[in-house]
């Protein structure tokens, strides 16, 4: 059922836009551009913190939705990954929603932090892709995720479809929590259904980014560099590379380079750094030219005004469509997925089942 796509990995990241569209349809009044969630038996303005617990690349969703929780619904955010969640004698109060996340909804780590925060009295929020899983049955608060099957063991397609259900359930908390009226939430619809056209932009670099593979491809180490709600896409982005094309990468945010990575950089060491134009932009150029100053080779994932101002110099730039900044986690998702894909081809591992690696890890 790969259709023509040479893996299904490949075809799921071009799913994407089609996929976030009908995520969203079940989360957004179209019409009334409000946001509309599941029916929920519960006051969700009484919630007073929240406590993440994910695994993998629902771990780094779970990140970019600390900053949206926080922004809008000024929402205190805890967030771990499960295999240390419980081993940490976690505070959990009165009055909380514990939100996990996860594509199988049957992570061992995940389903145990679940159990342990109901044992504890916790609302139990779950964002799964798989609806009749375990995390979706023991939920108070279902959240699905409309990705469709996932095949691939590098999740893509959930990822988005995952920031898109908790990018709404933030509009929601904040307009519950009296933080966001009708017109700021309309806006935030607003640009959460300029996503699939969005995606759809950053796909079509999909040849670019084919043809800039060999220079990623021959590396030992990777670097990844993001600021803000970029940071996670940044550890997102060195997490593909890792799984599926077997070089070493590691995400960090951009201003912490100069405190550690920095001695890494030589002229060897790509540096793949998301910088969407905006406000963090100027701050992460700078960044950029202390990686250039020794050596390093940038590849600089932007938008065209990004690229005009501090392409010069980069051994390669993927152009990304101008987007606001709500979405830009979900759009520059496409880029690090292509990118890790591509250079996995050019290596000719096995994209769909890296070795090591199982779909849904159930053991502990
Ligand atoms: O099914 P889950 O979302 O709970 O899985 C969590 C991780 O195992 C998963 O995201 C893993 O990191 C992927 N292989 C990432 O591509």
């Amino acid at each position: 059922e790969k259709g023509n796509y040479r893996h299904f990995m490949q075809k799921e990241i071009f799913e994407q836009p089609t996929v976030v569209a009908q995520t969203l349809a079940s989360y957004v009044h179209r019409a009334d551009e409000v946001v509309a969630l599941p029916q929920i038996d519960f006051d969700l303005s009484a919630i007073k913190r929240i406590t993440i617990v994910a695994c993998g690349t629902s771990y780094y969703a779970g990140l970019v939705a600390k900053y949206w929780f926080e922004q809008f619904a000024r929402v205190p955010v805890d967030i771990d990954v499960a295999s240390e969640f419980r081993y940490r004698e976690p505070v959990l109060e009165d009055g909380g929603l514990a939100l996990f996340i996860s594509q199988s909804g049957e992570t061992a780590d995940t389903l145990a932090a679940l159990r342990h925060c109901k044992e504890a009295g916790q609302t139990i929020g779950v964002v799964v892709n798989v609806p009749t899983s375990s995390m979706a049955r023991e939920a108070d608060l279902l959240l699905p995720t409309h990705a469709g099957p996932e095949i691939g063991v590098a999740s893509t397609k959930a990822f988005t479809c995952q920031l898109a259900v908790l990018a709404a359930l933030a509009a929601h908390l904040a307009v519950k929590k009296g933080r966001m009226d009708r017109a700021e939430e309309q806006e935030v619809v607003k640009h959460l259904l300029e996503a699939p056209a969005c995606l759809n932009a950053a796909l079509a670099h999909d040849d670019d980014i084919a043809a800039m593979a060999h220079l990623i491809a021959p590396a030992r180490d990777v670097l990844y560099l993001g600021r803000g709600s970029d940071f996670p896409l940044a550890m997102e982005g060195a997490l593909k590379l890792k799984e599926i094309s077997y070089i070493h990468a590691e995400g960090y945010a951009s201003g912490e380079m100069k405190h550690g990575p920095i001695a890494l950089i030589d002229d060897k060491v790509p540096v793949i750094v998301l910088a969407p134009s905006g406000s963090l932009f100027e701050k992460t150029v700078s960044n950029m030219q202390e990686v250039s100053a020794r050596g390093g080779q940038i590849v600089l994932i932007s938008d065209k005004e990004g690229i005009e101002a501090a392409g010069e110099g980069c051994i390669a730039t993927i152009e990304m469509p101008k987007v606001h900044p709500l979405i830009a986690p979900l759009v520059y998702a496409v880029p690090v997925q292509l990118l890790a894909y591509h250079v996995a081809c050019a290596k000719g591992t096995d994209v769909d089942q890296p070795r090591n690696l199982a779909k849904s890890v159930t053991v502990e």
